[in-house]
C-alpha cells in the first residue's frame, strides 16, 4: 500500500513535461480584434445566442471583380503567421485559380472540375489513387479570409441534401491536418488550430443552459455574408455548432481532445512550438482540461458522457464511459502534459492531470480488458459482493456474456470492451477506441499486441471487403429497436452499427507502426485500394462483409480520402508516426504496477491502503 501511495506521489510531483515556455516574441501576441457587430446581433433561430467575443472571428472580403486571383482580398487582420511559414501569394493565387469559392468558403465546383480536366489532359499523372486523393483533398479546402482553415466533411457534387456535411468537423479535419503536416504544409493546420480556439471561448447558451466554457464545437461553417452598407463587399464569419443544431443535440466531447492531439502533432511535425506556447493556446488547453477534470458525481476515473458524443454521434448505446472517449482523453492528457508551460498557476491542474492518468490507465487496463482468460473469470463470477474486497466490483452477472462472444473470442488475442457501468459491460468491439488505446499507450504493450492479434484473427469480420468495421457485432432485432430507438440509419451492419469506415485506416496504421507490425496496415490499405477510388471515396460501407457502399453514405467524404493518404504517407515514412504516438510513461508504469498489487482481484485487503483513487 505504501508502495502505491509513494509511486503515486512521485508521479504527482514529477515534472509537467519539458519546459516549453520561452521568451519567443510570438508568445504574447494577441489574436486580431474583430468587429463584434455581427455577433452582437447574431441571434439564431435555434435558440443559441451568440454573444460578442472580443477576439477575431470575422473578416471582410471584397467581392471578386476581375479574376479570383486578382481580387480575393481580406480587410481583416488574421491570426498572425509564423514568420517564414506563411503561404506565398503565388500559392494562394494558385489555389484560388483552381477553385471557385462558394458562399461557405469551399473550393467546391472546380475541385472536381480540376480532377476531370486533369484526367483528360494528364491521364497518366492521375493514374495513381494517391494523386486523385490529393486533388480531392485540396478541393475540399475551406477558406476563411482567403486562407485555408479546414476541409469540408463531404464534397459530393451530386448530393443535394447537404445536412451539415458542408461544414468543417473538428474530428474529420484531424486526418486532413495530419496529411498536410506530413506533406510539409503547416499553415492550414495552424490556421485551423488558432481559429477553432477562438470558437472555444464563445458564450454558448442552449435553452437557457450554458455548457462549459472549454467545449469545442463539433463543426463550423464559414459564411460569406454581405457587408452592411457596402454592396460590393462581403465578410467571412465563422459559425460554429456546439451540438445545438446537430441531429439529436449531441455534445461533441471528442472535439477538444482531438484539438489537443492535433496541436501537439503540429508542434512535433513543424518544429514550430510558438503556437502551443502562446498564452491564448495555453489557456485553451487548460480550459479543455478543466472541463474534463471537473469534479462531478462520477465514481470512476473514466469520462462520463452522453450517447453520441464522439465519432458515433447518434444514439448507439454508448452513453456512460465509452472506450473511444477514454482513449482520446488519455492521449489528450499526455499530449497536454507535454505542452503545458510549467507555472505556479497550473500546479493544481497538473497534479489533477497526473492523478487522473494513473487512475484512468489502471481502470481501463484492469476492467475493460477481455481475453479468453478474463472471459472465463467473468463466466465464473460470484455476484452481489458487498465489500471493499469484491472481485466482481461492478456486479456483472455472468449471463451478460453474449453468446456471439463465446464463439468469437480467439485463443490468442483480446481487446478492450466498449463500455463499463455498474452491472453492465458492453462487450462490443469498437475499433477506434482500441486502436487509439494502442497509439496513446493506454493499453499495455502486451494488450496492444493482443489487440492486433485479435484484429488479424478476425480479419474476415473486421476488414472483409473494406477496412474497417466501426464496431463488432451489429445490434439487431429487439436489441436494435431498444438501443438505437429504431434508428433507420443505424440498421444492422450499416453506418455506426457495424458499418465499415475507410477513414479508420489511418488510426490502424499509426497503431500498427507503433507496435512494429506495419504489415497489417499495409494489407488493409491494399484491400481499400481495390475499390475506394472507383467507389468515389464513400463515407462508409454496409453489410457484414462491407460489400455495398453505405445506403446513406456520402461520396467524396474527406476523411475517407485523408485517412487513406495518412495511411500511405505513414507507411512510406513510419518514423513520422511519432507525432501522434504517446510513449508509455515509466512513472505511470510504476504507479500502475503498485496499484495492481493493491487490487482486490489479487485478494489484498483494503486495510491500511491510503487510496487516492477509486479504482
Ligand atoms: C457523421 C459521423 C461523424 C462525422 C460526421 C461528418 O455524423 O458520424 O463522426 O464527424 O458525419 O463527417
Amino acid at each position: 500500500m505504501a508502495c502505491a501511495a509513494e509511486a503515486i506521489l512521485q508521479v504527482l510531483s514529477g515534472p509537467a513535461g519539458p519546459p516549453l515556455f520561452n521568451s519567443d516574441s510570438c508568445f504574447h501576441k494577441p489574436i486580431s480584434l474583430p468587429s463584434p457587430k455581427y455577433y452582437a446581433t447574431g441571434e439564431r433561430k435555434s435558440g443559441f445566442v451568440y454573444k460578442p467575443n472580443l477576439r477575431s472571428r470575422k473578416c471582410t472580403t471584397i467581392y471578386p471583380t476581375h479574376s479570383l486571383a486578382e481580387s480575393f482580398s481580406c480587410k481583416c487582420q488574421q491570426a498572425e503567421r509564423v514568420s517564414g511559414a506563411a503561404i506565398s501569394e503565388n500559392e494562394i493565387n494558385g489555389v484560388a485559380n483552381a477553385s471557385i469559392l462558394d458562399n461557405f468558403g469551399v473550393a467546391r465546383e472546380l475541385g472536381h472540375e480540376k480532377v476531370r480536366i486533369s484526367s483528360k489532359l494528364h491521364t497518366t499523372s492521375i493514374d495513381s489513387i494517391e494523386d486523385e486523393a490529393w486533388d480531392l483533398l485540396r478541393a475540399s479546402m475551406v477558406y476563411y479570409c482567403g486562407n485555408p482553415i479546414g476541409t469540408i466533411a463531404a464534397n459530393d457534387p451530386n448530393d443535394s441534401s447537404l445536412l451539415n456535411y458542408d461544414q468543417v468537423f473538428i474530428r474529420d479535419f484531424v486526418p486532413s491536418g495530419i496529411a498536410f503536416l506530413l506533406k510539409g504544409e503547416y499553415d492550414i493546420v495552424r490556421t485551423f488550430i488558432l481559429h477553432t480556439l477562438q470558437l472555444q471561448s464563445w458564450e454558448k447558451t442552449m435553452d437557457c443552459h450554458s455548457p462549459g466554457q472549454g467545449l469545442m464545437p463539433a463543426s463550423f461553417k464559414v459564411r460569406t455574408i454581405p457587408l452592411d452598407g457596402d454592396d460590393s463587399a462581403t465578410e467571412d464569419v465563422l459559425d460554429p455548432d456546439f451540438g445545438e443544431a446537430a441531429i439529436g443535440r449531441v455534445a461533441p466531447v471528442d472535439s477538444g481532445l482531438w484539438w489537443i492531439i492535433l496541436l501537439r502533432a503540429y508542434g512535433k511535425c513543424s518544429g514550430d512550438l510558438s503556437v502551443q506556447e502562446r498564452v491564448d493556446v495555453q489557456t485553451g488547453i487548460k480550459m479543455i482540461l478543466k472541463l474534463c477534470l471537473a469534479d462531478g458525481f462520477d465514481m470512476f476515473p473514466t469520462l462520463l458522457v452522453t450517447d453520441g458524443s464522439c465519432m458515433i454521434d447518434r444514439r448507439m448505446g454508448i452513453h456512460g464511459h465509452p472506450l473511444e472517449i477514454q482513449a482520446l482523453f488519455y492521449s489528450a492528457l499526455l499530449c497536454a502534459r507535454e505542452m503545458l508551460a510549467p507555472e505556479d498557476g497550473s500546479a493544481d491542474l497538473i497534479t489533477a492531470l497526473n492523478n487522473r492518468l494513473v487512475a484512468l490507465s489502471f481502470h481501463i487496463r484492469e476492467y475493460y480488458w477481455i481475453d479468453m482468460k478474463k472471459l472465463n473469470e467473468i463466466y465464473r463470477y460470484k455476484t452481489e459482493e458487498y465489500s471493499y474486497d469484491a472481485v466482481n466490483k461492478f456486479n456483472i452477472y455472468p449471463d451478460q456474456i453474449p453468446p456471439w462472444l463465446v464463439e468469437w473470442m480467439p485463443n490468442k488475442g483480446g481487446y478492450l470492451i466498449g463500455n463499463l457501468q455498474p452491472a453492465h459491460m458492453d462487450f462490443r468491439y469498437f475499433s477506434l477506441g482500441n486502436l487509439w488505446s494502442i497509439v496513446g499507450s493506454l493499453a499495455t504493450t502486451e494488450q496492444s499486441h493482443a489487440i492486433l492479434d485479435l484484429f488479424e484473427a478476425k480479419w474476415a469480420e473486421l476488414v472483409a471487403d473494406m477496412p474497417m468495421k466501426i464496431c463488432y457485432p451489429a445490434l439487431g432485432g429487439e436489441e436494435w429497436r431498444i438501443v438505437t430507438g429504431s434508428d433507420p440509419k443505424n440498421t444492422p451492419w450499416s453506418y455506426h452499427n457495424g458499418g465499415s469506415w475507410p477513414t479508420l485506416l489511418w488510426q490502424l496504421t499509426v497503431a500498427c507502426i507503433k507496435m512494429n507490425r506495419p504489415g497489417i496496415a499495409e494489407n488493409a490499405v491494399k484491400i481499400a485500394e481495390r475499390r475506394i477510388s472507383r467507389d468515389k471515396w464513400p463515407e462508409y460501407y454496409d453489410t457484414k462483409r462491407a460489400r455495398f457502399i453505405g445506403k446513406q453514405a456520402r461520396l467524396f467524404q474527406t476523411w475517407s480520402i485523408a485517412g487513406y493518404l495518412v495511411a500511405k504517407l505513414l507507411l512510406s515514412n513510419p518514423g513520422a508516426a511519432h507525432i501522434l504516438v504517446n510513449v508509455e510513461d515509466m512513472e505511470l508504469v510504476n504507479a500502475f504496477s503498485c496499484m495492481l498489487s493493491a487490487n482486490p482481484r489479487r485478494k489484498r485487503s483494503r486495510k491500511g491502503l491510503k487510496q487516492s483513487y477509486i479504482i
